[in-house]
């Protein structure tokens, strides 16, 4: 079975000018407000070729992780000032080394909608974790629509974005929030009824 890591590996040179479409769109005038409100020491899970950097808080120090060596080298030169800083990780989201309360806040774009079922609470508990008590870990992420023409589009799309990027419409992030010992503080629909935006906050004391 295919991994994700080997999808990214694969799909990687072609990554931005497949996404370019949506990119240009749709996720530009939203990469924004992922971090609004958010400030501090930031970490950018599943950074993939580095999209987000450009909207950076300026103040905000920003570390980036990801599984896929080959996205973190496009990472790498679309974001210099993390290169230069050292703070890009090739590291799964599941399994970080960062030691507890790490950061202030926490954002991920498109991350969770390609981690398999299974991964979904260990990943969710893992940012909790590495957040500091009572941080943000703000969530971009497409779900199934309800709405019948848009639903059948995405069953459409769904073989191609399963084999091009083990992605998924039906994660349900958000109703795995509580059993990662998190808590939904807003949850949003930012394009129609198929991309959603969700805050969710690390419990006030860390659960040891
Ligand atoms: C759809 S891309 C999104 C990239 C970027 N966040 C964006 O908004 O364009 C998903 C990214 O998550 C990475 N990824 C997949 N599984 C991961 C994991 N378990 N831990 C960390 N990164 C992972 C992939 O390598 C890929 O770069």
């Amino acid at each position: 079975m295919t991994t994700n890591v080997e999808r990214y590996q694969r799909i990687a040179p072609l990554y931005d000018f497949l996404d370019g479409p949506f990119e240009r769109s749709r996720y530009r005038p939203l990469r924004p407000k992922l971090f609004d409100g958010l400030s501090g020491q930031l970490l950018d899970a599943g950074i993939g070729t580095g999209r987000n950097c450009e909207f950076y808080p300026p103040e905000a120090v920003v570390t980036g992780i990801d599984t896929s060596p080959a996205m973190l080298e496009r990472a790498r030169t679309r974001c210099p000032t993390l290169a230069a800083g050292g703070r890009l990780y090739e590291m799964d989201v599941t399994a970080l080394s960062f030691p507890t309360a790490s950061f202030d806040a926490a954002v991920s774009s498109f991350l969770f909608c390609v981690l398999p079922d299974n991964q979904q609470v260990p990943a969710l508990r893992e940012l909790g974790r590495v957040v500091r008590p009572g941080g943000l870990i703000r969530l971009l992420e497409y779900v199934r629509p309800s709405g019948q023409l848009r639903r059948a589009i995405t069953y459409i799309w769904q073989p191609w974005v399963a084999w091009a990027y083990g992605a998924s419409y039906d994660r349900h992030t958000e109703e795995r929030v509580p059993e990662a010992g998190l808590e939904v503080v807003e949850s949003r629909f930012v394009v129609d009824d198929i991309l959603k935006m969700l805050t969710v906050r690390a419990p006030a004391h860390q659960v040891a």
